[in-house]
């Protein structure tokens, strides 16, 4: 069951969202879930749909007249004022889940990671400023609430612990840099200008919808296909996976209850090696481990990311999806769901995937078990 689904009784604290990157992987999963509560919330995504956005993900909504009717898609780029003043003049709360985000991606072309995931900030920040200002003048009833969805990865790599809120951040690759940024220009508006910030930190999400550039999709997919499977290093680095509908769940719950220029881990408490998530989906799928490559690493790796959960769980949201029960339902979905990611694994990604993979596998060995 997930969050939004949870809560399905409850009044939303807001009506009317804005929701910017929503046609992307965690972003289309909190509108659908959203939309699925038939709660009277109405909904404007503002996407730019870059390679990684896909009006697909957004296609159960607009197939349900209902929801359809409380629904609206703008095409457009978070970094342009034109575009974002009216939509954040319309709207109660604004959640920011537009961003560039593959790592791997930040390390071949930083400067699109930039433009969005900071100055893009910035544009909806300011935009919520000037509802400010019309809200002091009697323009509007409240200045809308802003979320900034951040990243675990602006801690940096954690060889031992937890991460906890107040902890030092420590971004170690432009992606990570460029989150840091935005999140803290985020919490600056609150500071400096009483804005209605609130922040979360989500750990590595995975499910269905997922561009298959990242871990889980690129090797279930991959390996649906028999492909090799590049496993970056020895593949002891550890993440702690949180399955899409908590996350968007979570997100969900900060945004209803979590208190103005807070900010909010949200974990998954699923930490696993790399090659222990490979095992795992192997074994789903019921393919070898002779596809598994070990291939050169990633620059700057980081080697582990940790969250202390406690304080969202105080607010009162846990993860409920572990990840063996996720990862089958993701695994499922991408075996029924081809005819969603095969266009996507050509053009574009075929040429990435080249750039990315194409010294790194031609010498690369099968990896150790
Ligand atoms: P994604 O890459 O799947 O989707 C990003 C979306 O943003 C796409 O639809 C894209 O078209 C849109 N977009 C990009 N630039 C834009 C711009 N300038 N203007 C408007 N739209 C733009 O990303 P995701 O995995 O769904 O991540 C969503 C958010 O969650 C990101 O902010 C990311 O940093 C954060 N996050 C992701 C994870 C994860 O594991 N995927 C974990 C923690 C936090
Ligand atoms: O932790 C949250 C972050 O999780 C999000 O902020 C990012 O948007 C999201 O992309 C994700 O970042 P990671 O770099 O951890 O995810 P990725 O799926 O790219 O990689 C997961 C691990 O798998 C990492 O240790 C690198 C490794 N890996 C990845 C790919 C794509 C491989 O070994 N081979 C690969 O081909």
């Amino acid at each position: 069951m997930t969050e939004a689904s949870r809560s399905s009784n409850s009044e939303p604290r807001f009506r009317r969202l804005l929701v910017t990157g929503g046609a992307g992987f965690i972003g289309s999963c909190f509108v659908r879930d959203v939309m699925a509560r038939r709660d009277g919330t109405s909904i404007a995504v503002l996407d730019k749909l870059t390679y990684a956005g896909n009006l697909a993900n957004l296609a159960p909504v607009e197939a349900d007249s209902e929801q359809a009717a409380r629904f609206r898609f703008v095409h457009g780029d978070i970094a342009d004022p034109a575009v974002v003043a009216p939509l954040v003049a319309e709207a109660d709360a604004i959640v920011n889940f537009a961003a560039e985000s593959h790592v791997d991606r930040s390390i071949l072309e930083p400067v699109d990671f930039l433009r969005t995931d900071v100055v893009g900030v910035q544009v909806l920040l300011e935009a919520c400023r000037a509802e400010q200002q019309r809200s002091a003048a009697g323009e509007r009833p409240a200045a809308p609430r802003f979320l900034q969805v951040s990243t675990d990865e602006v801690y940096g790599s954690v060889e031992t612990g937890a991460s906890r809120e107040d902890d030092r951040l420590e971004p170690r690759s432009p992606y990570s840099a460029a989150k840091a940024a935005g999140e803290l220009l985020a919490h600056s508006y609150f500071v400096t200008y009483g804005l209605d910030v609130v922040v979360t930190r989500g750990s590595n999400t995975y499910g269905p919808y997922h561009y298959p550039e990242k871990l889980i999709p690129l090797f279930v997919t991959n390996a649906i296909d028999d492909q090799e499977l590049p496993l970056y290093g020895d593949g002891l680095q550890r993440r702690d996976w949180l399955f899409v509908a908590d996350h968007a769940g979570a997100i969900w719950h900060v945004l209803e209850h979590g208190a103005p220029g807070e900010i909010y881990n949200v974990r998954g408490g699923n930490e696993r090696t790399n090659r222990e998530v490979v095992t795992t989906l192997l074994e789903q799928l019921d393919k070898p481990w002779s596809l598994v490559r070990r291939v050169q690493d990633r620059p700057g790796h980081d080697r582990r990311y940790a969250l202390d959960g406690s304080k969202l769980a105080a607010l009162g949201w846990t993860s409920a999806v572990t990840f063996e029960t996720g990862l089958a339902e993701t695994v499922r979905w991408y075996c029924e769901n081809e005819s969603w990611w095969r266009p996507i694994k050509s053009g574009e990604f075929e040429s990435y995937y080249r750039r990315q993979y194409g010294a790194r596998l031609a010498g690369s060995s099968e990896a150790a078990r």
